[in-house]
């Protein structure tokens, strides 16, 4: 029997006993199968550190120095208990509400999160159409690794651009063309970067844009071959966007070093006036933690604040979002919008920030843990898992629509907690 023949018959052998299986079985070993399974985000960020090199997971997963701030995110969330109504008949929750005048669905955007394509190569797009999926807006990063032309053609729903600020003025005006042409319809200016923040695990991995072919990436490859494979076929690093130039140069350093050498060390509120000028739409600014900064933004006719701390990538041991939110809120007045994102793992964590008064929520890392455990049957299961456990604990909480969180939906701070920072 010649070795063709016999790979044949084995093929058809194979293939057969394949579709006899079960159908249940089939879908087990199925990306979709395999994501499906996971009940929560945390299983898929499990999922996404088995099936992701660690210096990619790391990448991700990480922030600066001690993680404190990250770990705070999470952690100051759960702090706050929910103060559940009886007999309310809140079945029909209404989870939509409304973002720079535009109804949406969900009261979850996708974070802007860069280089999302090492993760998996559908990348932004992924996660775009998953965010799509329910109804929600999404942020490009100008650190993606699709360009925004492809993402707005591959998942055409509402889409906000998020900017770092390079020194280049020329390079970022042809990035607002850009990004207006390509139905952005709102700017998200991360004002949080004036120097790259210290990802100690990334220092440790060596993880550089371009990434560095070394014995040990070698050898972390060969131990993921799902991801491997996926990244030999389509690699996807960073699109052609405000930073690629520097990448193209071969000259590697971590994502946080290509921004910080490209982005504008010296920002400040007049080049903020210099953006509303060369942008005709809403502008919002993402990074702001303190009272004085959203009533400078308030002043300036800044349509949103993003509430944020970079997911603790940036300054450690700053405050966690959920703290920082209620003065903001207060000293945000009528005209601003303010949203959140940071440590949003679970749909109650979107109730208690809108409870203290964000108008929506971003979450970065629970959607890319699910592109990484299963590309774009992970990010919807991400999505879903988040807006599944939001619609139950808003029925369970007995609250009939988003519009009608308050603060009197949580229990008064405990007295461990710094009574100034938490205004309910
Ligand atoms: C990019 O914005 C990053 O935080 O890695």
């Amino acid at each position: 029997m010649s070795g063709e023949t016999f790979f044949t018959m084995l093929g058809r052998q194979l293939a057969g006993d394949i579709a006899r299986l079960p159908h249940a079985a089939r879908e087990r070993v199925s990306e979709a199968g395999r994501v499906g399974r996971a009940v929560n985000v945390s299983d898929l960020r499990e999922l996404a550190r088995r099936r992701l090199p660690p210096a990619v997971f790391d990448y991700v997963d990480g922030a600066a120095w001690d993680e404190v701030t990250a770990r705070r995110n999470e952690s100051d969330l759960r702090e706050l208990t929910l103060r559940p109504r009886v007999l309310a008949g809140a079945t029909d929750v209404d989870l939509s509400t409304e973002v720079l005048g535009q109804r949406v669905a969900v009261p979850l955007l996708g974070a802007p999160t860069g280089l999302t394509g090492l993760v998996h190569h559908e990348g932004e797009i992924g996660i775009a159409r998953a965010i799509h999926g329910a109804g929600g807006v999404y942020v490009l990063s100008s650190a993606a690794s699709r360009t925004l032309e492809e993402v707005a053609a591959a998942s055409p729903g509402p889409r906000w651009f998020q900017l770092y600020v390079g020194r280049d003025r020329g390079l970022v005006k042809a990035l607002l063309q850009r990004a207006r042409a390509a139905g952005y319809t709102a700017l998200v200016v991360t004002v949080d970067v004036a120097r790259p923040g210290a990802r100690e695990r990334d220092h440790r991995n060596g993880f550089t844009v371009p990434p560095r072919v070394t014995a040990r990436t070698v050898l972390d490859g060969v131990r993921r071959p799902r991801w491997t494979a996926n990244f030999l076929r389509r690699p996807r690093i960073l699109s052609e966007g405000l930073l690629s130039s520097v990448a193209a140069d071969g000259d590697a350093g971590s994502l946080a070093e290509l921004i910080g050498r490209q982005f504008d060390p010296s920002l400040s509120w007049h080049d903020i006036a210099w953006l509303q000028e060369h942008w005709d739409g809403p502008l919002l600014l993402k990074g702001v933690l303190r009272a004085d900064d959203a009533r400078q933004a308030a002043g300036l006719g800044i349509h949103g604040v993003i509430v944020s701390n970079h997911g603790g990538r940036q300054l450690d041991h700053g405050p966690s979002t959920i703290r920082a939110l209620p003065e903001i809120v207060d000293a945000a007045g009528a005209e601003l919008e303010v949203y959140m994102d940071g440590g949003i793992r679970r749909g109650v964590d979107v109730i208690r920030a809108l409870a203290l008064g964000a108008r929506a929520c971003l979450a970065g890392r629970a959607l890319v843990y699910g592109l990484g455990a299963g590309g774009q049957a992970g990010a919807d299961r991400a999505v879903q898992i988040l807006i599944d456990e939001l619609r139950l604990a808003m029925t369970l909480l007995g609250c009939p629509s988003i519009g009608e969180l308050d603060s009197s939906w949580l229990t008064a701070a405990a007295p461990t907690e710094t009574r100034t920072a938490w205004s309910t």
